[in-house]
């Protein structure tokens, strides 16, 4: 799909990688960008369209859809790191974790489906995370709500695919924004991500796997847990 002339929404739009997904867009020739934001008026970007959407909101999930009746192209970007472990970590956190990573961008395909449909089929795209195939002590209930959001991309490739619409899974260890500022570990840009990820969208990729720790994890998935938590361990040792 071509993003020359396409109309896209970005959920989190204002800052991060959303905020990268914006200019990227912007620099591949995308006819009109809702950017969306919990607060529009954070949205700086010039050239686009703000809309305020908080993604746990049905109320403002559905305004936006009334709004965006010419979206061909939806990018669920909006997340949330808490750092809540799932045993000892406080329960409501947990569930505004699921509600904000895993429900926000269900309720927003819900939403969106019949609207990609009615303009040809286009695509969805979820920026997930290499923390779906893993997890450590602490990050239990963000690993929780991205491991949601990966079978939730290929649910809903599976349903929408009679519909002809494509859907990407993004997936990827750390990106230079405020979510990773704490972590002293290489990161890759929030630009040369949203560039991989767009360019899965004009190649009709399934799935970016945005640097080589996604690619490392992946690898891994077929190994016994004992084994494969070994080599994280010492990977993450290594780092
Ligand atoms: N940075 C990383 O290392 C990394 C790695 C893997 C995956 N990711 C994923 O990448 C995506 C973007 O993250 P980022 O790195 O750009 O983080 P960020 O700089 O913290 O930005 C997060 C964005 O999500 C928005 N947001 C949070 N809760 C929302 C809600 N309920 N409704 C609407 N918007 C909401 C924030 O809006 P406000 O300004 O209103 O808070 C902000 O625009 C997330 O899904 C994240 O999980 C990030």
């Amino acid at each position: 799909m071509e993003l020359k002339g396409a109309v896209v929404l970005v959920t989190g739009a204002n800052r991060g990688i959303g905020a990268a997904f914006v200019e990227q867009l912007k620099a591949r020739g995308a006819a009109k960008i809702y950017a969306a934001a919990r607060d529009a008026s954070s949205v700086t970007a010039d050239g686009v369209e703000p809309i305020a959407l908080d993604v746990t909101d049905p109320v403002q999930i559905t305004a936006a859809a009334r709004i965006g009746g010419d979206v061909q192209i939806l990018i669920n970007n909006a997340g949330i790191s808490t750092g809540t472990s799932l045993v000892a970590g406080d329960e409501m956190t947990i569930r505004r974790e699921m509600e904000t990573n895993f429900y926000g961008p269900l309720l927003m395909t819900r939403a969106f489906a019949p609207i990609l449909r009615g303009n040809g089929g286009g695509a969805i795209l979820n920026v997930v995370s290499a923390l779906s195939w893993f997890t450590t002590p602490g990050a239990g209930a963000y690993a929780a709500s991205k491991a949601a959001a990966w079978m939730l991309t290929d649910s809903t490739r599976l349903e929408l695919a009679s519909q002809g619409t494509h859907v990407v899974g993004v997936h990827m260890g750390l990106v230079d924004t405020d979510m990773a500022k704490g972590v002293p570990a290489p990161k890759i840009s929030p630009a040369e991500l949203a560039a991989a990820s767009l360019d899965a969208i004009e190649s009709g990729a399934q799935e970016v796997l945005g640097d080589e720790w996604a690619t490392f994890v992946k690898a891994g998935l077929a190994l016994n847990p004992a084994e494969r938590y070994a080599q994280i361990a010492s990977a993450l040792t290594a780092a």
